[in-house]
């Protein structure tokens, strides 16, 4: 058991944090979008795993996090939406610590409402997203789904993959299951959490393809429910610590794209790993730079030598590859392509200039080298 799940607060870690950016970043773009649509009246934000409210250290966590992503947003004037929060603890102490913190931020704002759910999250979500859906309908569910790494619950883990239809930020402790694959008693909770299929595509596998395979196990589970899934490694700081993952999934293309736009803040250099060892937050060496020859490879496997229109390759690079459409493909990969003369122009519109990809312009593009192979490079 890790030393966390005995004390009513615990110390921060590298890893924490990393979950905190992703979650604060995703929400601080995610509610301005949603809080300006005009059939948006109602946003819930569900916390299924709250725990105590701060750490020892004095940071904020996730449900103090959530709150001020709304309540602080700099946009916040131009919301015409309430936020419905709901946090699900089942610790005692650490739901008494969780009411003292939201109590000493005062009363939420109009607009705002809180309620704390003392109890266990795989009785309390369903009902929790089925009254949300009863009171307003339509409304777009955000969860974060947050249990602790060390021994988790068999069926809860199950459950934790069977979301109803709403956006979720979940961490899965796929380190935990693919070291403990051939543990005597881990048989029936990989059954449950992976399905059956997991022992015969994992025997015989080494830890990291294991690894591997049960995040995409879990990504093909997700997908039961949320039509496009990502998922970012948590790296741990020394050779003995745990690969844990967090996945994302949503219904939203608008929210996919901003929640690479998250992991990329993450990972500056490739959007899918968090290094425990660096500080979110922090620069990343001078000498990692992100690489864009997989994006370029990628898209010659996806379009060969046919022609192919720059919607078709922002929407390839959005909903299957790390990369981001709206920063990366047309600067740093069709440009740099089409300088080096690999890609070619195809009828382009009178007046176009050069290395230029302005959507509606009915430009068209073919790659000039056939693709190197036809596998899938992600
Ligand atoms: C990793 S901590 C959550 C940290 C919090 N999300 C944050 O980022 O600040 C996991 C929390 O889940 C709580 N917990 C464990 N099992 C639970 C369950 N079945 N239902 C609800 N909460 C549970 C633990 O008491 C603990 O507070």
């Amino acid at each position: 058991m890790a030393d966390s799940e005995d004390k009513t607060r615990w110390k921060q870690e590298g890893r924490t944090a990393a979950k905190h950016q992703v979650l604060t970043e995703y929400l601080g773009a995610w509610i301005p979008i949603l809080g300006q649509l005009d059939w948006v009246h109602d946003l819930v934000l569900i916390d299924g795993f709250a725990g105590p409210g701060r750490h020892t250290g004095g940071e904020p966590g996730s449900p103090l996090l959530m709150l001020e992503a709304f309540i602080e947003h700099r946009a916040k004037q131009r919301f015409d939406v309430e936020a419905h929060f709901f946090f699900i603890e089942k610790d005692l102490r650490r739901v008494e610590s969780l009411r003292r913190e939201l109590d000493a931020q005062g009363v939420p704002p109009d607009g705002v409402t809180v309620e704390v759910i003392p109890g266990d999250y795989a009785q309390e979500f369903s009902p929790v997203v089925e009254a949300a859906r009863e009171r307003w309908p339509d409304c777009p569910i955000f969860a974060f789904i947050d249990p602790f790494g060390a021994d988790p619950h068999q069926e809860l883990t199950a459950d934790l993959l069977s979301l109803p239809r709403c956006e979720a930020l979940t961490f899965v402790p796929i380190g935990y299951f693919a070291d403990l694959f051939v543990a005597p008693g881990m048989q029936r909770t990989l059954g449950q959490v992976f399905g059956d299929k997991v022992f015969e595509r994992g025997a015989g596998l080494e830890p990291t393809a294991r690894r591997e395979l049960l995040v995409e196990m879990t990504e093909e589970r997700l997908r039961g429910s949320c039509k496009w899934v990502r998922a970012i490694e948590l790296v741990p700081a020394g050779p003995q610590g745990r690969h844990h993952y967090l996945f994302f999934g949503t219904n939203n293309p608008t929210g996919l794209a901003r929640m690479k736009s998250a992991m990329w803040k993450l990972d500056p250099v490739g959007g899918v790993s968090f290094r425990d060892s660096t500080q979110p937050g922090q620069g990343v060496m001078f000498e990692d730079e992100p690489e864009f020859g997989p994006l370029l490879a990628a898209l010659k496997v996806r379009f060969g030598d046919s022609i192919f229109t720059v919607e078709e390759a922002e929407d390839f690079t959005l909903f299957d590859t790390p990369y981001l459409h709206d920063s990366q493909l047309k600067s740093k990969v069709l440009a740099p392509a089409e300088r080096a003369g690999e890609l070619e122009p195809i009828d382009p519109p009178a007046g176009r200039k050069k290395n230029t990809y302005k959507k509606g312009t009915g430009i068209r593009l073919r790659f000039i080298e056939p693709p190197p192979s036809n596998e899938s490079l992600f």
